[in-house]
Formats: C-alpha cells, structure tokens, sequence
C-alpha cells in the first residue's frame, strides 16, 4: 500500500483519499459521461499521485436528478457508468495497485423511482409502506399547506404533496434535498435492515470503507416540530442549534448500527462521516469509538485565505477530535465546493461567495498559487486528507451557461444558486481542445472551456514545476512524518508555521510580503523556493 496509510490496521487515520466524481473522471464508452471503465482505464493516476484510496462518488442505478444522489437501487450499478461485473473489475484493479475503494453510502434518502417509495405512493395514506417514508398530511383548508416549516437544503420546503391512487391531492413526504430524494425513516425496522443489507451487500464485494452521505440528518425529532423557517430560510446547519431535522441525538443510534456492521469483518472497514454540526463536541460525537471512524472537514474547504482562520480551525478539530481519538480527514474541496483556486481569488472574497461576473487572469494566478500553498497545508495537517480530482492540477471553478447546469440546486433556487456544476466539469488529461482526452466524443456532459491545454494531465506529467509534481512529491514526503504530532512555531501575523516531528516544518505565508525561510527545503508549492517564501506560497522544510 502507498502514501499515509500504509499497511497500518487503522490506515484511514493518516491516509490520503483521492475523490473520484465519476461522471467527470474519465469516459471509458464514447458517450461523453464519465464512467466505471473509464475510471478503471486511468486508475494509474491515481496510484502515480501515490494516495492510499479512490473514493467514488454513487454509481448506482439512479434517474440522475441529483447527479446519482437520488438512487432508484442501491445494489446494482447504473448502466450510465457501467454494470456489477466492471464494478467488480474496478475494486480488483484497484486493489492490485494497492489503492483501497471507499463507495458512498446514501441512506438518507432514496430516488422517488425506488420500488419502497413507488409502493408507497401505491398503498395509499396509513399503508405499511409509507412508514418507510416520512409520509404526513398537510394543514390548513384542503390539507393544502406542508405539514411543517421545515426547508430543503436545496432551496424551499422540504416537502412535496404526492397524487393518492384515486388521483385526489393527497399526503406530503418529506425531502431535505431535491423532491425527487424522499427522505427514508430510519426509525422502521425495513428502512434499517435494507440499509445494513445494502452496506453487506458491497463490503462483500471487496469494497473497502463507506462515506456516510448527509450522516447529519438521519434522525429527525418526533412529532416533527415546526422549527421557526421561513420559506426563504437559507440552510445554513452550520448555524443551527436544536434543529428538529439536522444533527439530532438519535441520529447517533443509526450511525452505532452503521459501525456494528463494519464491525463485522476481520478487516476494518472505515466510515467517512458528511457533516455539519453547530460546534466542535457536537462533530465530534459522530467519531466516538463505536460511531463513524473518522469525518470531513467540510469547513477548511470553505475557508477564507486568512491565517488566523486556518490555525482556529485547525487547533478547535485537533482538539475536538483529539478528545475523541478520531482522526479528522481534511479537504480543500468537493463535488459540493467551490474549486479552492477559485474560492482563493480576491473576487471570490470581494462577492462573498462569487455571485456574478468571474475573476480576471492575474487574480485566478494568484488563486491557483493560493490553492497549491494550501495543498502543502492540507497535506501537512495530522490526520487524513481528501483530494478532490482535478485539484492536483490546479483547475478552477468553470462558470457554466444557465441553459446547460444540470445540477438541480439552480432549478430549485430559481437561479438565485447556480449550484456545483462548476466544480464538476471532466476532467483534462490531453490534447490541446476539448474533449482533452476525456472521452472519444466531442460532447462532454458539461462543457470544458478553451485553455485547458498546460492544466491537462499529460501536460502537467512533462513539467516537473507543475502543481501535480508538487502534490506527488509531497504525498511522498508526508510518509515521513504521518505518525507525529503538530507543533506550532512562532511566526509573524499571517504566516502559518508548525512542526511534524524533528525533520519536518510546514510554513504557509499569507501575507503580502516576503518571509524569511530556514532550512533546507523539501517541497515548496512554488519553484526556486529556497531562503525566501514568497506571498501566497509555502514550503515544507527540514530544519535541521
Ligand atoms: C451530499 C452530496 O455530497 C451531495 O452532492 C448531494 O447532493 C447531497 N448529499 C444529497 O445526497
């Protein structure tokens, strides 16, 4: 096995993940669309990165609302990316380069085309079925109204009014994400034992650890009170203490039987929780002993380019989490983020969250500089790290015309959130134009721009400045120093400076001048780095 992990029994504690959005990866079909025989054909990327595992978004069979977060059968995969069988060959290819595969878990909801939610739209209000559901009546004249105020994540209530069999308006279900993702009650007894079959159902196969999607949510308070939203009440979990919906107590009951049935092989099988939580004890109940193994870091990939935010950051889940023995698993960015080379640019700070227009050149430089120094950041912090495809090459956000966004988030917001498909564009590996090697057809799902030519693979592969050959030779280097512990150092306002053990220290400078640099330089996320760190870069340094 490769970089952090190791051999180690418990390697997801210092592993490093590489996260594979499938659709966007590689396409092995010609049909434009990422997929299984893609991924499976440049696995040999993700083992030259040198990480320990490829973490693949759902692959299951799914009406694609939600990009496969909608999922109409959790067992099987859906032809758009392939069949069981070249799933199989993908957990045996990797496993014979030594990459661990860590599959998503979906056990919030299901797809409005499942067969447990068809049957209960079928049998009618009171039914068995609708109890695997979160089925009520509205209020109001006509039952007219939701049941109660609470608000999707992706924008507007939270439920949807189905047609009853005999074709009157009849009872409300309850969706946190998109309507067309019923959310699933985890207090039936069906709903629990599906869901531990489907986890048995892949660790089987070989799969080798579950990320638990929206691990927050899988318990909502009894009775279903109102919690005070408006309509227009953004989701924010970040913020919300008490929350009848979000983060929970009971929902540590779910995530306990979710452990107990990774428990059961000789191997560990780690789960990576998705979530949010009001503060750090909270986050840090998902990752006790007998819950999650470990969580992402969902607010280091919203960080602003500030110093004293990433070291709070970093000392509140060391010390959270340290307190729980759990390992944190750090990440710049997601499927759901925005691409940190972006999020880095003085636009994005200026529009709080890059509302209209894009950053001009100079500025997406100085993102894309920002991005890697945070890269060395990211890869020097204790625990595991995440890598998102595409970030060790430096890609940005790529804005996207309205009448080609697919992800639903813009549909529901009524454009007022243009969603995540600027950090979902495929992937470049070749050639000067699009498709850049993508797939063998000139349509790609979403559209890659012009100019990706230096940002593609092979491009990057024959320049040994460029940002993959700093993520691969600082993924190398971290082997050296994943057992130790950090150690702040004393630095001036705006420079991050901290020790792994004797022979490493991290230095991130983000002020706007120069700073001083000792010792002898092992990787820096800019070239000719030696006694001197320029603004917006950093550098890992022996100092002895
Ligand atoms: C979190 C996933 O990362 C996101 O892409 C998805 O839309 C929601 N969960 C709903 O499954």
């Amino acid at each position: 096995m490769t970089a952090g992990g190791g051999h180690e029994p418990e390697w997801w504690r210092n592993a490093v993940l590489y996260h594979v959005y499938l659709r966007s990866y590689a396409d092995g079909d010609g049909d434009g669309v990422g997929d299984i025989r893609g991924l499976r054909e440049r696995l040999g990327h993700v083992h030259d990165l040198g990480v320990d595992a490829v973490m693949i978004s759902p692959w299951f069979r799914s009406p694609m609302v939600d990009g496969g977060y909608d999922i109409s059968d959790h067992c099987d995969v859906d032809p758009l990316f392939g069949t069981l069988a070249e799933a199989d060959a993908l957990i045996d290819g990797a496993h014979a380069l030594g990459l661990r595969v860590i599959i998503d878990l979906v056990a919030n909801h299901t797809s409005t085309d499942h067969p447990w939610f068809r049957a209960a739209v079928a049998n009618g209000a009171g039914s068995r079925q609708r109890q695997r559901y979160y089925f009520r009546d509205g209020r109001g004249p006509e039952r007219a109204d939701p049941p109660n105020d609470w608000i999707s994540a992706f924008g507007g209530s939270a439920w949807s009014r189905v047609t009853e069999p005999d074709g009157s308006p009849g009872q409300w279900y309850l969706h946190l994400f998109a309507p067309e993702q019923p959310d699933v009650d985890w207090t039936s007894s069906e709903v629990r034992d599906g869901f531990v079959a489907i986890m048995r159902f892949w660790l089987d196969r070989g799969v080798d650890g579950m990320r638990v999607d929206a691990a927050s949510a899988l318990a909502k308070a009894p009775g279903l009170p109102d919690f005070g939203f408006r309509p227009e009440s953004l989701f924010t979990p970040e913020t919300w203490d008490g929350c009848p919906f979000w983060d929970t107590d009971r929902v540590h009951e779910a995530l306990r039987l979710l452990r107990s049935v990774a428990d059961g092989y000789q191997v560990p099988h780690p789960l990576v929780g998705e979530i949010a939580t009001s503060s750090p004890r909270r986050f840090a109940d998902y990752v006790r002993p007998d819950e999650l193994h470990t969580a992402f870091i969902i607010r280091f990939a919203k960080q602003p380019w500030d110093a004293t935010a990433f070291r709070q950051l970093v000392d509140e889940v060391l010390a959270a989490l340290g307190a729980v023995d759990a390992p944190p698993t750090w990440m710049l960015g997601s499927h759901d983020e925005h691409r940190p080379a972006t999020r880095f640019t003085s636009w994005f700070a200026s529009e709080a969250g890059g509302g209209s227009g894009t950053p001009d050149a100079a500025d997406i430089e100085v993102g894309r500089r920002r991005a890697l120094a945070a890269a060395l950041l990211l890869l020097a912090l204790p625990g595991a790290a995440c890598i998102y495809q595409g970030e060790e090459l430096g890609l940005t956000d790529i804005p996207i015309d309205d009448r080609l966004i697919q992800d639903p988030v813009f549909r529901l917001t009524g454009g007022r959130d243009r969603g995540r498909d600027s950090a979902r564009v495929p992937l470049p590996w070749s050639g000067r134009c699009q498709p850049y090697g993508f797939s063998t057809s000139p349509q790609t799902w979403l559209p890659q721009p012009p100019g990706l030519a230096d940002f593609t693979v092979a491009a990057q592969e024959a320049d040994s400045d460029s940002a993959l050959a700093t993520y691969r030779a600082a993924i190398e280097i971290r082997r050296s120093f994943v057992g130790t512990g950090l150690t702040w150092r004393t630095a001036p306002d705006g420079v991050l400076h901290f020790s792994r053990g004797e022979a490493m220290e991290c230095v991130v400078n983000l002020t706007q001048q120069a700073h001083a640099l000792h010792g002898r330089v092992l990787v820096s996320s800019d070239r000719g780095v030696h006694s001197s760190l320029p603004p917006g870069t950093a550098a890992w340094v022996d100092p002895r």
